[in-house]
């Protein structure tokens, strides 16, 4: 859901007001006059403000200078629809709902399911044993083979140092 905000303008135009008697002038004409992510309404002797969807006024009382629109950040508000196991991403004027890394998305529209890095058998290659976890696997070397400490790459060969008093 995203909010759309209203704001009047408590700013009288003097002398732009009415150029005749009775007849408005457009406010709207004059360029940011409602700041950015925001679009003009002009009325019979004034104006409105109102922000674009997916934004929302910086400050309640507001004054020319510091009226303009911000972005919500739906993420933070919740007031995103990204299901319970996507990751939400806010965007100027809206956002995303992403997939975390090791997932992808379901074909069946329930969100992410995990990627099977194992399915793949160059992922941990021939030295190890590849075992797959929720966003994740792991290389369990044969051995005599090692990752050296990075259990998500391949197994070379332990190389043995010989130390100098061996
Ligand atoms: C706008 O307001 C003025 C002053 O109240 C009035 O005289 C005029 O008829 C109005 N114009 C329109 C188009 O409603
Ligand atoms: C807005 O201005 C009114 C009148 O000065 C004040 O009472 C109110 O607390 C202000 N609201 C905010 C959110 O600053
Ligand atoms: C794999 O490595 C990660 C990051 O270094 C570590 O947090 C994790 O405990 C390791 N898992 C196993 C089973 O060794």
């Amino acid at each position: 859901m995203l909010a759309t905000w209203i704001f009047f303008a408590s700013l009288k135009l003097n002398g732009l007001k009415h150029s005749k008697a009775g007849q408005d002038t457009d406010e709207c004409v004059m360029p940011g006059l409602c700041g950015n992510h925001a679009q003009c309404f002009n009325t019979n002797g004034s104006y409105y403000c109102r922000c674009n969807e997916g934004f929302q006024p910086t400050t309640f009382n507001f004054t020319a200078t510091t009226r303009q629109c911000q972005d919500i950040n739906e993420c933070l508000e919740k007031t995103h629809d990204c299901l319970d196991n996507m990751e939400c991403i806010n965007i100027i004027g809206s956002y995303n709902c992403m997939c975390p890394n090791g997932y992808r998305p379901s074909r069946t529209d329930s969100g992410c399911e995990d990627i099977n890095e194992c399915s793949d058998p160059d992922v941990c290659g021939t030295n190890a044993d590849c075992s797959n976890h929720p966003g994740g696997y792991i290389c369990t070397c044969h051995k005599g083979y090692s990752n050296y400490g990075n259990n998500q790459s391949k197994c070379t060969k332990m190389v043995h140092f010989c130390l100098a008093n061996e």
